[in-house]
């Protein structure tokens, strides 16, 4: 049985952030008729669900699922398309809400596909971003924390479907990845 991840966020330092870009986003949209809040299936649900209750603008929830990652850690490099949007986003503002940032593929991937489908705007949030990873050109528009190249869990975000509901973000370390 692997040991406990370390605490490199936690609860209540991310819960304070949250609400920092809760705030900063209802500003930047207020007046607005809505927001739709696109969820990156699975990793986002946990920050999307605190995100999206503490903004004080009207929104909507819609999800997406990629897939990046199809063995653990190890990158597969494609992204796949999982499930799609439900609705049209045609005319409507969009923020995308991502778990984390890595190589930035991921997003990358996702602006210009849902560019091509004629959003009134389009822009990004993410609750954590390996900064030292990223080689595909994004922007983070909204971004809660900058971390090293370390792979972390809790919060939403998994190691092979593990800790995803720990209540703090964790580091995993290479010897308890198996
Ligand atoms: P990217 O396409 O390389 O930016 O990878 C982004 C996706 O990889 C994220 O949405 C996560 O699902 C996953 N990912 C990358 N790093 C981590 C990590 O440290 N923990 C958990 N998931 C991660
Ligand atoms: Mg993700």
């Amino acid at each position: 049985m692997a040991t406990k991840p370390e605490i490199l966020i936690s609860e209540s330092v991310i819960h304070t952030r949250v609400r920092e870009l809760a705030e900063q986003i209802s500003k930047d949209y207020s007046g607005k008729d809505e927001l739709v809040l696109l969820g990156v299936l699975k990793g986002s649900f946990i920050f999307l669900a605190d995100l999206s209750r503490a903004l004080t603008i009207p929104r909507t929830i819609e999800f997406i699922a990629v897939s990046s990652y199809e063995h653990g850690s190890v990158p597969s490099g494609a992204v796949r398309l999982v499930m799609d949007v439900r609705g049209s986003i045609e005319g409507r503002h969009v923020l995308i809400v991502e778990d984390i940032v890595d190589t930035g593929q991921t997003l990358h991937y996702l602006i210009d596909m849902l560019k091509s489908r004629n959003p009134a705007s389009i822009r990004t949030c993410a609750l954590l971003h390996k900064a030292h990873m990223t080689t595909a050109e994004v922007d983070i528009d909204y971004l809660g924390f900058s971390i090293g190249d370390e792979w972390v869990v809790g919060y939403g975000l998994d190691y092979m479907e593990q800790n995803r509901t720990l209540p703090y973000i964790g580091i995993v370390h290479p010897d308890d990845r198996n």
